[in-house]
């Protein structure tokens, strides 16, 4: 411990080559997902003698990494995602990033890497958006600033331990629709043959490691033409687990909201817990349970499951229009009224046009 490190002084060094005011306005315009970086970034490095020490918001810029760093090899990293919202006043605000912060800390316990302090990791997102406050866009379009806080083994050094030397950043990218068709329904593809977690593995961590996994059964999906694929239980290959990048919810004819239970082998997703929340206090019941493939293809065939869709910080809140495997599909490729009621809801909250009752948001301009 050092508690004296705590909370981080942060040093602030301004570009004198901001990107100029047309050029912002043009990728403001249409900003894609995670194709344009802002003017600055976030750092902080951490030994054991000094702790976390060194944190400085600098001009964004590459990195400069010896051929032997520890996170090139071993893969010693993790990550998280959030988004900074404008209201229509102005202000800027983030969504539970002491969630985040929770989060990360225990990917941290996870890949072995120091822990960031909760009130640290709030105060380098903050730092970096006030810097970077005209990167924001506009709420019209549901446009965001994506932050992506990350943290990696940066000792050069062969042998597989801990790393002795740790760099966190923190970086961000005007955000518009994670998928190019912006709100449709998209289209899954079941993995058969890829799993993405196993018992006592990393899947409840957000780690690169898992996503390196998954980008096999990813490009399946789309040979497959599907947007996303989902994985199942390593152990019994039967039961529901997530999506690439995404959480899964199902709505059954009975009004109840079910998602599948975490229980170590699936990331917990924010979107997913904060939908929780928000439909007890739309009146839906909802279950965390397991969900076989069965019950998903049965049901939507059935009619006893009405809606699916996907959560997460990118993807907000997207319908799924049909699951597709191999030998076979379902669905209709439709937005069903639960899902857009709980999309609404979210993303009223997060923008500021409904009352935040939960006390979710929090203030960085
Ligand atoms: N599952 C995976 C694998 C993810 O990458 C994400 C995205 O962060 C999620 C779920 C959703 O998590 P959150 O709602 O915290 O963004
Ligand atoms: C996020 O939603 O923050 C993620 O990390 C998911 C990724 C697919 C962009």
């Amino acid at each position: 411990m050092h508690p004296m490190d705590s909370p981080l002084q942060i040093e602030v060094t301004t570009t004198d080559r901001p990107v100029s005011h047309d050029r912002l306005a043009a990728i403001l315009e249409s900003p894609g997902f995670g194709q344009h970086f802002t003017d600055h970034m976030f750092l902080a490095e951490w030994t054991p003698e000094r702790g976390w020490h060194d944190a400085r918001v600098t001009p964004y810029a590459p990195l400069s990494l010896d051929p032997a760093t520890a996170v090139l090899h071993y893969a010693q990293e993790i990550f998280e995602g959030l988004k900074a919202y404008r209201h229509e006043d102005g202000s800027v605000w983030t969504f539970r990033p002491e969630e985040n912060a929770a989060r990360m800390t225990r990917s941290s316990r996870r890949l072995a890497l120091p822990v960031l302090p909760v009130e640290d990791f709030v105060a380098s997102v903050d730092a970096l958006v006030r810097v970077d406050e005209r990167w924001v866009p506009e709420q019209a379009g549901e446009k965001s600033l994506y932050l992506r806080p990350f943290m990696f083994g940066s000792e050069a050094f062969l042998g597989v331990r801990p790393a002795r030397h740790v760099t966190y950043l923190v970086i961000a990218s005007p955000a518009g629709a994670y998928f190019a068709n912006g709100v449709q329904p998209v289209s899954i593809w079941l993995s058969e043959e890829y799993t993405r977690a196993g018992r006592g593995g990393m899947g409840a961590a957000k780690t690169g490691g898992n996503y390196a996994s998954s980008l096999v059964a990813q490009q399946e999906a789309t040979e497959q033409g599907c947007d996303q694929v989902v994985f199942l239980d390593s152990a019994e290959g039967r039961y529901v687990e997530e999506l690439g990048g995404m959480n899964l919810y199902f709505v059954q004819d009975d009004g109840t909201v079910v998602t599948p239970e975490t229980s170590g082998t699936i990331l917990e997703g924010i979107t997913r817990s904060s939908i929780i929340e928000l439909c007890g206090k739309l009146g839906h019941a909802v279950e965390e349970r397991p969900v076989s493939i069965d019950e998903w293809r049965q049901g939507v065939g059935s009619g006893r499951i009405t809606e699916v869709f996907a959560c997460g910080t990118a993807a907000v809140v997207t319908p799924v229009g049909r699951l597709r495997w191999g030998g076979g599909e379902v669905g209709d490729d439709t937005t069903g009224p639960v899902t857009g009621e709980v999309r609404t809801a979210l993303v009223d909250l997060q923008y500021g046009r409904a009352e935040d009752t939960f006390g979710w948001m929090h203030r960085v301009l």
